[in-house]
């Protein structure tokens, strides 16, 4: 038997930012896979990478070296836009500061993305009150983005971010502008995601919170220096006789 694809490897990637003739090595020679139903932290201090390797796995950015494959894809090859339509349907992406639309409510933030997708006006606000539920806010559907606390808005971003059924969940510091007690109520959101099967990889800054997910990646000026999985023990089995 074969081993299933992961869906996402990065081979040997680097990124090197080039400004008025100034070279940022912001992530260099990385290599990792990521299989399906896993939940991952990335950690690492300030400018260590993070960010621009988060852009890589969510196809925002292309490696200036090395390749990024997304269920054996190599991402680089397909067009423009292939590759937009491949974010739209596979990436869903959480930032630290929400990112809602001031001036929508938070359905139609939470259906915006299926736009993209070509998806019809009254199926969009359906599969987002589905949404909407999964993380509990389907009661405040037609409240604004200013008349919600911030965890209440990251919840929002998050059934946006689960709309289009992505493969994968990317959250960029979602904790970061939250209270501590907020901050575990997110982070037990994306455990809850996670247990009936999404994908998550989260970048967080957070030790407590990087210790509840299985797998931590850890960078440093731009390397990846650990990738550390906690087994957890098998309960003991009795002797067979
Ligand atoms: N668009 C950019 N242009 C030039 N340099 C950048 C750009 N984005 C990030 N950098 C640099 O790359 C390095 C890594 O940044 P980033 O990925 O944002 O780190 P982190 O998310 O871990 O804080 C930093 O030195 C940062 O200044
Ligand atoms: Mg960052």
């Amino acid at each position: 038997m074969t081993a299933p694809l992961p869906l996402i490897s990065l081979r040997s990637v680097s990124k090197t930012y080039r400004t008025d003739g100034v070279a940022v090595a912001a992530v260099r020679n990385v290599s990792f896979d990521i299989a399906q139903g896993e939940i991952v932290a990335v950690m690492g201090p300030s400018g260590s990478g993070k960010s621009t390797l988060m852009n890589m796995i969510g196809l925002l950015d292309l490696p200036s070296e090395g390749a990024v494959y997304l269920e054996g894809a190599n991402v680089a090859e397909l067009s423009e836009d292939r590759r937009s339509l491949l974010r739209a349907r596979s990436i869903g992406f959480v930032f630290q500061s929400y990112n809602l639309l001031a001036r929508h409510n938070a359905i139609e933030n939470v259906a915006l993305p299926l736009v993209y997708c070509g998806v019809g006006r009254k199926a969009r606000l359906a599969r987002a009150e589905t949404s909407l539920q999964a993380v509990g806010m389907l009661h405040r559907a037609h409240h604004f983005p200013r008349q919600l606390s911030g965890g209440e808005q990251q919840r929002v971003a998050i059934a946006r971010a689960l709309i289009a059924s992505p493969l994968i969940v990317l959250a960029d510091e979602p904790t970061g502008a939250l209270d501590s007690r907020t901050g575990a109520e997110i982070l037990a959101l994306f455990a809850a995601l996670n247990r009936d099967g999404q994908t998550i990889v989260m970048i967080t800054h957070d030790p407590g919170i990087a210790t509840q997910c299985r797998r931590t990646i850890r960078l440093h000026d731009g390397e990846l220096v650990s990738d550390e999985t906690l087994f957890q023990l098998l309960p003991k089995r009795s002797a067979v006789s």
